[in-house]
């Protein structure tokens, strides 16, 4: 079986829920976030129990403050054992090579990606903060630095992966949430593609959230998706 490109977003309340899905599945199905939420109701330890279950987990932390601090913490976060782990581009060129720093001080060394522009922002919300430019022109400019600052790719909407891709060539990698089955609902997700359609326009990995973990039958949508992409 090749490596699965979906990342199931694990956003449950309390670990017990996450385990129950966890639990029908194998490490080969999927590779597993663990966001703000989950993390700061479940902690470290369910983190390493997640890894020593042989998961390849994805701590969303989007971790943004002084370099030194990000420095501690990413090492903090690679010393968890996790497959990969992220900081806001918008820290700055000084922040992102702290990021780098802290996690090769790490005897793991997990991927480092960097988010550019949260895709709950768009450009009225850009300008009330200050950033003139359009979210595009924004996003490419994040990702140019955070390539320059040598982490190994960025979270972007499926929407950019294909400008992004035309900028950044593998294994520079494109991780993007927003993806809905044709069948499932959109929830909040206003701009949204296919599983098939994110990775014909240059995604790597794929976050999935609801359209699995609140399906009736969460595990056959897995595997529809993991088929539909083998
Ligand atoms: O349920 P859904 O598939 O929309 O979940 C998407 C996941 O990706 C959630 O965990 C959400 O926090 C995360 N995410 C996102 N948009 C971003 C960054 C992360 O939807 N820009």
């Amino acid at each position: 079986m090749s490596e699965s490109k979906i990342i199931v977003a694990l956003d449950y309340p309390d670990h017990r829920s996450a385990l129950t899905f966890v639990d029908q599945i194998e490490p080969q199905s999927c590779k597993l976030k663990v966001g703000k939420e989950l993390f700061t109701r479940a902690g470290p330890d369910f983190v390493r129990i997640l890894v020593d279950k042989g998961y390849d987990v994805f701590l969303d932390l989007k971790f943004h403050d002084i370099p030194n601090t990000v420095k501690n913490a990413c090492h903090a976060a690679a010393d968890l054992g996790v497959w990969m782990l992220n900081v806001h581009a918008l820290g700055g060129r000084a922040m992102l090579e702290a990021s780098v720093e802290g996690r090769d001080k790490s005897q793991h060394s997990p991927y480092l990606i960097a988010v550019t522009v949260l895709t709950s922002m768009d450009n009225q919300a850009l300008a009330e903060v200050g950033i003139s430019q359009d979210a595009q022109t924004q996003v490419l400019r994040l990702a140019k630095l955070v390539d320059e600052c040598q982490l190994d790719g960025v979270v972007c909407s499926a929407q950019e992966a294909s400008s992004l891709r035309k900028q950044h060539t593998d294994p520079f990698l494109l991780v993007t949430p927003g993806i809905r089955p044709e069948s499932s609902d959109k929830g909040d997700q206003k701009r949204v593609m296919t599983p098939q359609q994110a990775i014909t326009a240059g995604a790597s990995y794929l976050v999935i959230g609801r359209p699995i973990t609140q399906a009736n039958e969460p595990i056959a949508v897995l595997n529809e998706i993991n088929q539909q992409l083998s």
